[in-house]
């Protein structure tokens, strides 16, 4: 065991409880007109490029041929709201938005935005997204430019308004603010965040839960300004109260069973389920003929017990404590199969997993029944692959690489074949 992986479940997600925290009192979301205090001043501004997808550094130079003054200081893109989704996983997330009813989705970087729906509670609840913003674009040739007296009262409202819809419906306060954007240190930054603090009563500090991306419009001149609309990001799910190193984003566990199909006659096994994640999202997702997960650590499998009480479905599931290799479980006895297994580098090691990737292949095939489906998510890139060119169990279907936290691991989906 190494280091929690970026890209896995992030270990302060562990940490947080659901529970509402004490009220205290803080000043209403004021106009940047208000003066800032001298003492206000931060000492420095997070400079987080993570979630960032600026393409330009801000105050490089305009965007257009004409000055700040010339441009309206408007928003371009109010009522707009924004999916942030997993870059290879970006398909599921669509089409769960879609099918929640968010209307027409514009590409725009890491995600898609979209015109508030009617029903937004309702596209709020998709498990194939990131995280959720309202999206404001200011039409401003470079980040100075929301520091204007108009484009900052906007931006104001915009983010009282988030906070106070978060708070009535989620039962949860923001406590501080932190901005990511590329060049979050320059003075620019450092003003507003100033100012932000000033009208919005909230500090600003590294693990402010109101997060802020500040961006380039990716779909038009000026800059947009993404305001998360909850404290933690949507793959943080609530009925995580155990993880484990190397447990996965929740996130990417929604798109892989969705990956794999959600059908209520399956049969459904989850190798390696580890805290559980991929067992509880199916779960969640659907009914099903039967749902087990197995592993061959208790502890893991105490974890998994826990977050599948906590989501409500540990009735309905199945936890077994055996090795992948010898699971006593019925030969061709499941139609759906999920499998996250270690990659080498936070859990296991890359020599042992040359003997257990060819092991874990063998057996799920035993335990498939024919046409079954298997999803495979690895970093183990070059041994899967190399393993399944010469396999007459397994046919590759469809093969997404993901970007995620630095990772570019494999998320495929195989077929149990006839021959083999
Ligand atoms: C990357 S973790 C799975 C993480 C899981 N998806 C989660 O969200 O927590 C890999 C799991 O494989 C399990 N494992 C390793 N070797 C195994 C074996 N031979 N049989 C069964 N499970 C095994 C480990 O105990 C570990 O829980």
């Amino acid at each position: 065991m190494v280091t929690l992986l970026a890209w896995r479940v992030p270990p302060r997600s562990r940490k947080r409880p659901a529970t509402k925290r004490p009220a205290t009192k803080r000043p209403a979301v004021k106009s940047s007109a208000a003066k800032r205090p001298a003492a206000a001043r931060p000492t420095a501004t997070r400079s987080q490029a993570k979630g960032s997808t600026a393409e330009r550094p801000p105050d490089k130079g305009p965007i257009t041929k004409r000055s700040p003054e010339n441009l309206p200081e408007r928003r371009t893109g109010a009522g707009h709201y924004f999916a942030e989704l997993v870059p290879g996983l970006e398909e599921f997330g669509r089409a769960e938005l879609k099918r929640l009813g968010a209307g027409r989705l514009d590409r725009a970087g890491d995600g898609v935005r979209f015109a508030a729906p009617a029903n937004l509670a309702s596209v709020l609840r998709a498990r194939t997204v990131t995280a959720f913003y309202r999206s404001v674009t200011f039409a401003v040739p470079r980040p100075k430019g929301i520091l204007g007296d108009q484009a900052m009262r906007h931006l104001l409202e915009e983010i009282g308004a988030v906070m106070a819809e978060g708070e009535r419906a989620q039962d949860e306060r923001f406590d501080g603010f932190r901005i990511a954007a590329a060049g979050a240190d320059s003075p620019v930054f450092v003003r507003l965040a100033e100012q932000l603090e000033s009208g919005t009563g909230l500090k600003q500090h590294d693990d402010g839960e109101l997060l802020l991306r500040v961006r380039p419009d990716p779909l038009s001149e000026g800059w947009e300004v993404l305001i998360r609309l909850t404290p933690r990001p949507a793959s943080s799910r609530a009925w995580r109260v155990c993880n484990r190193p190397g447990g996965l984003n929740a996130v990417v566990a929604a798109a892989a069973n969705k990956l794999v199909g959600v059908r209520a006659t399956d049969r459904y096994l989850n190798l390696m389920c580890g805290s559980g994640t991929l067992l509880v999202e199916r779960a969640l997702a659907g009914d099903a003929q039967r749902l087990v997960g197995l592993d061959i650590d208790a502890e893991a499998l105490e974890c998994s017990r826990a977050n599948l009480l906590a989501a409500g479905v540990l009735e309905r599931c199945e936890l077994l404590h055996a090795d992948v290799r010898s699971a006593p479980l019925p030969e061709a006895g499941f139609d759906a199969l999920l499998a996250d297994p270690p990659w080498g580098d936070a859990l296991g090691h890359k020599r042992s997993n040359r003997e257990l990737y060819p092991a874990l292949l063998s057996s799920a095939a035993r335990l498939a029944a024919p046409g079954a489906r298997f999803g495979l998510l690895t970093h183990e890139v070059r041994l899967t692959q190399g393993l399944l060119a010469s396999s007459n169990e397994w046919l590759v279907k469809r093969e997404l690489q993901l970007e995620h936290g630095g990772h570019h691991p494999l998320l495929l989906l195989l077929e149990r074949s006839s021959g083999g």
